[in-house]
């Protein structure tokens, strides 16, 4: 295999669909019996999904489903971190973070926006271009992070829009590791 193939791989995205998490599954089967007996507790069953990372390398994102919706996970290289954080503040189109664990108000820089102090390689982003929707193509556009093909806009590698028509940075669901290599979305 050529450097530029192994590159390639490390790059490529891998598809998990809705069933990744064991949970999903066990959650649908008992839905009738839970349906009936206790509407609220079968919801917040499907409402979240656990996914294991491990194969997850630096450099690699995976896409699951998660209530409908495609979530972008990346494991991102020091490289890409440390693009992200040399963006002043004051340059970004969006300055608050859109991170769901966090307070309504917190800004947008680039360990806010991951999945915190000594995970900073990870994000978690809903993989829903905040224009009008499209799903955005990773390791892409000029700032080496997403770019969504449908309007041209360009995210950078902290999900956060920086050119074209999209008004605020993906969006970061309620997340969190649940082991060192799994993570509970929602
Ligand atoms: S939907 Fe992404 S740029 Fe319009």
């Amino acid at each position: 295999m050529s450097a530029t193939d192994s590159q390639h791989t490390r790059r490529d995205f891998l598809y998990v669909a809705t069933g990744t998490a064991g949970a999903v599954g066990l959650a649908g089967a008992v839905w009738p019996f839970i349906d009936q007996m206790q509407p609220d507790a079968s919801t917040r069953a499907l409402a979240s999904i656990q996914v294991d990372v491990s194969a997850v390398e630096p450099g690699m994102s995976l896409t699951v489903k998660w209530r409908g919706r495609p979530v972008f996970i990346r494991n991102r290289t020091e490289a890409e971190i440390e693009q992200a954080r040399q963006v002043p503040l004051s340059e970004l189109k969006d300055p608050v973070a859109r991170n769901q664990n966090l307070n309504a108000d917190a800004p947008a820089d680039d360990l806010s926006r991951s999945a915190g102090e000594g995970k900073e390689n990870w994000l978690v982003m809903l993989g829903v271009c905040t224009h009008l929707g499209c799903v955005p193509l990773g390791q892409a556009g000029d700032f080496g992070g997403w770019f969504c093909p449908c309007h041209g806009s360009h995210y950078d590698t902290a999900g956060r829009i920086r050119k074209g028509p999209a008004p605020e940075n993906l969006l970061v669901p309620t997340f969190s590791f649940v082991s060192d290599t799994v993570i509970q979305v929602g």
